[in-house]
């Protein structure tokens, strides 16, 4: 049966026809315990939705449409290790890769080679081929392969190893690698290429570039194996390349790139921040993942971040849910989950292969508070559009100064009660505003935020995080019927970018493609 023609969303649908017209000014003032009531707490973590624009009711409701989906067999067969990938015929087994003791024995055997190696290089008996020890790490990845490390290891900033720099790279635009590579010192430099297929043009371009530049100064082959480790399920490619076997930490087509720092992927983060506090990342997915898989819906707060995703897509129109973390540190979160949950579930073909027909994934965007305030906040609150908002916020600071966390706490606080809250001409003209201004100084209010907070942003928190996201996309998956661990839309791009190279060389035949294609080519070329 399709999605919108069950009772459970049709009873949405005439909810929410009631709710939409109440402000949450009125929820607010209807209910004095709003928010006991919308709030979860687990293990330190609070998890604040009182400022979305739902009732209880409209949580009630939505967890019949969690019940209609499946979504307690779903998560089974999730954590059974399913084939729920079913376009490509795999499993989505990503909580195995931080199952510690109960981890599979191929992830537990590649888990005791990268603490190894993790170790030798930072006591320094991992030496380049000058006999110097390594200084800089150089992360050649992208998407799944670069952005969760990458984000990780600036939200782990406090905990940084110190004596060693870990870069990324990911662009194949030679910006990217090139000023890199200026600075940095071939004989004290390791690099990870890392690649779950490892044939990504953009990985591979940069990691030849970069072996190039290490041979330049190294003068032999041998070099590599002191200075390249690859991370991939394709030991023949690793090989191809030049990499040793010895060199490489494999992981499994059963691993989603955007689900993957968990695997090998991780190395990066585990040399910035050393291999008892990477260990610790991986015990904080895990607690994350025994509360998704026990908790009662109303209660588990995995579920209910779907669900109020969901709610604010298909039934407030809402097309963007901005993540908005006042947290430095957490600066990359947003970029990290635009790959998480678009890619995952920015589908319209369902698991039926039928078209989906309503909004799926919401555009996922943001910026570490308070810069975004000092920017984009102004269309937030009085630019006419529903803008769900996620603000992260942590109770301790992790760089603490005088002052300054304060003041990130109270301009967090501050934005979500004025988004909910807005100010009525009443309340303009009370303060004293001449009337010309008034209506430029109403602040409409009523848009939806939750606010999550967390005890501190240490390994283990920051594990936590993460997985309550990959779950929360994993249940949006669910809601919607959509398989979230395929991405078949990033394919036509790759391939018709491989058939442009040529072109803009100036071989083959241009005339299959359109004429606005063909003119770019042409300037393209006179250039
Ligand atoms: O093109 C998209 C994608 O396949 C992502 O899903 C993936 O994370 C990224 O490219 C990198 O892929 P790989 O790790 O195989 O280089």
């Amino acid at each position: 049966m399709k999605l919108t023609t069950t009772p459970a969303w049709q009873a949405l649908a005439a909810h929410a026809d009631t709710l939409r017209q109440q402000h949450l000014r009125d929820l607010f003032a209807a209910d004095s315990e709003r928010f006991a009531r919308l709030s979860l707490h687990h293990d330190g973590l609070l998890l604040d939705y009182s400022k979305q624009r739902v009732t209880a009711e409209t949580m009630a409701l939505l967890r019949q449409l969690a019940d209609t989906a499946d979504f307690t067999g779903w998560r089974q067969k999730l954590c059974d290790g399913a084939a729920i990938n079913h376009t490509e015929g795999r499993s989505a087994r990503h909580m195995d890769l931080r199952a510690g003791e109960q981890a599979p024995p191929e992830v537990r055997a590649v888990l005791a080679r990268l603490q190894t190696f993790c170790n030798s290089v930072h006591s320094g008996e991992w030496r380049g081929y000058s006999g110097e020890r390594i200084t800089d790490v150089v992360n050649i990845g992208i998407g799944g392969s670069d952005l969760g490390p990458r984000m990780a290891v600036l939200a782990l900033a406090a905990h940084q190893q110190p004596d060693i720099d870990v870069h990324f790279i990911a662009n194949v635009d030679g910006a990217d690698i090139a000023p890199l590579l200026a600075r940095l010192n071939p004989r004290t430099t390791l690099f990870i290429v890392a690649s779950k297929t490892f044939t990504t043009l953009e990985t591979l371009t940069n990691a030849r570039t970069a072996r190039a530049w290490l041979l330049a100064t190294a003068g032999s082959d041998s070099a590599i194996a002191r200075h390249f480790v690859g991370i991939s399920t394709n030991r023949i490619l690793t090989s191809a390349f030049g990499i040793p076997d010895a060199n490489v930490f494999e992981f499994w087509d059963w691993v989603g790139g955007r689900f993957s720092m968990w695997s090998a992927i991780g190395l990066s983060v585990a040399l910035a921040v050393g291999w008892r506090n990477f260990s610790e990342l991986l015990a904080g997915a895990r607690a994350m993942d025994m509360h998704f898989m026990t908790a009662p819906a109303a209660g588990n707060m995995p579920l209910t971040l779907a669900l109020l995703s969901l709610w604010n897509t298909n039934f407030l129109d809402a097309a963007t849910e901005a993540m908005l973390p006042y947290s430095q540190s957490l600066h990359l979160f947003p970029a990290y989950l635009q790959q998480l949950e678009m890619e995952s579930n920015g589908k319209q073909i369902d698991r039926d292969g039928q078209p989906l027909g309503i909004a799926s994934s919401p555009v996922i965007w943001g910026e570490s508070g308070t810069n975004g305030q000092h920017s984009f906040y102004q269309l937030f609150h009085q630019g006419g559009r529903t803008i769900p908002c996620d603000f992260v916020a942590l109770r301790e600071a992790d760089f603490p100064l005088p002052g300054h966390h304060i003041s990130l706490l109270a301009n967090c606080l501050a934005q979500s009660a004025a988004l909910a809250f807005g100010q009525t001409a009443d309340e303009v003209r009370a303060a004293g505003v001449g009337e010309a201004l008034v209506p430029y100084k109403v602040f409409p209010g009523n848009q939806p935020s939750t606010t999550l907070l967390l005890p501190k942003l240490d390994p283990h928190t920051l594990g936590r995080l993460l997985a309550l996201f990959e779950h929360k996309v994993f249940c949006l998956g669910v809601l919607w019927n959509l398989n979230a661990f395929d991405q078949w839309g990033v394919e036509l791009g790759k391939q018709l970018a491989s058939q442009l190279t040529p072109l803009l060389e100036g071989q083959g035949d241009a005339t299959v493609f359109d004429s606005s294609t063909r003119g770019l080519i042409a300037a393209l070329r006179k250039a």
